[in-house]
């Protein structure tokens, strides 16, 4: 039998508990086979402690853990997430009045790749999980470069057994990179290898592209 296709967007919308429960109540299995999510998330702060009161802006913001992550022990000033699953903004803004950090957090539904920032500008943007559902990789890297005054961080799945196994039970899209696919997607953003680190995490890599 063939299984139901979602768009990325549906799938997401019936998803945020159990992706906030990721972070809030992982399980063994999660801690082992979900190392990538808690390592993206530490990478993520450590590239915000770098810029002090960091305004930032959080793609694909989900639940808003992360959000509160950045707030709480990055000393960020202000997050600004962007996410096209109505429930999940929903889940994020409840999360930020649990957190007490709702003062210092705004989430808006939207396609990153189209929403309207105005003239909207951030010292660091990054996208935990995100790139894995982006067709046009290059097109979100270049916008999250022009949004950006400092650094960009993301986080980029490998092909391998685990995509494999994600393929099989996914019901959306999944896209995978090299690590030469990353290099080159942050050259043609403006970004050259120099200013690019690469860290290996599980199943892929976190990136940090520094601007000066
Ligand atoms: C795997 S979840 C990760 C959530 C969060 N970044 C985290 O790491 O906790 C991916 C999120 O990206 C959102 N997303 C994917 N593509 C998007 C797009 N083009 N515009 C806005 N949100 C998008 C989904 O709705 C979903 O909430």
């Amino acid at each position: 039998m063939s299984k139901k296709t979602e768009t990325v967007q549906s799938y997401w919308d019936a998803r945020s508990e159990l992706f906030g429960n990721y972070y809030k109540k992982p399980s063994t299995f999660d801690r082992i086979f979900r190392k990538g999510v808690y390592e993206r998330q530490a990478i993520a702060v450590k590239a915000c402690k770098e810029i002090p009161n960091a305004t930032v802006l959080d793609i694909g913001s989900g639940p808003g853990i992360n959000s509160v992550s950045l707030i709480k022990n990055a000393g960020a000033s202000h997050v600004f997430g962007v996410d096209f699953a109505q429930h999940m903004i929903d889940y994020a803004r409840n999360t930020v009045i649990e957190e007490g950090v709702a003062d210092k957090c705004e989430f808006v539904l939207g396609d990153v790749l189209t929403y309207d920032f105005g003239n909207r500008k951030f010292d660091y943007s990054y996208a935990l999980g995100v790139f894995d559902y982006v067709e046009n990789a290059q097109a979100l890297l270049s916008r999250m470069c022009s949004l950006s005054d400092r650094s960009i961080m993301a986080s980029w799945p490998e092909d391998g057994l685990r995509m494999a196994l994600r393929r099989y039970r996914y019901t959306c899209p999944l896209f995978h990179y090299t690590e030469q696919q990353i290099i080159d997607l942050h050259r043609k953003a403006g970004i050259p290898r120099e200013n690019l680190e690469i860290i290996r995490i599980g199943g892929g890599w976190a990136t940090i592209a520094r601007k000066s």
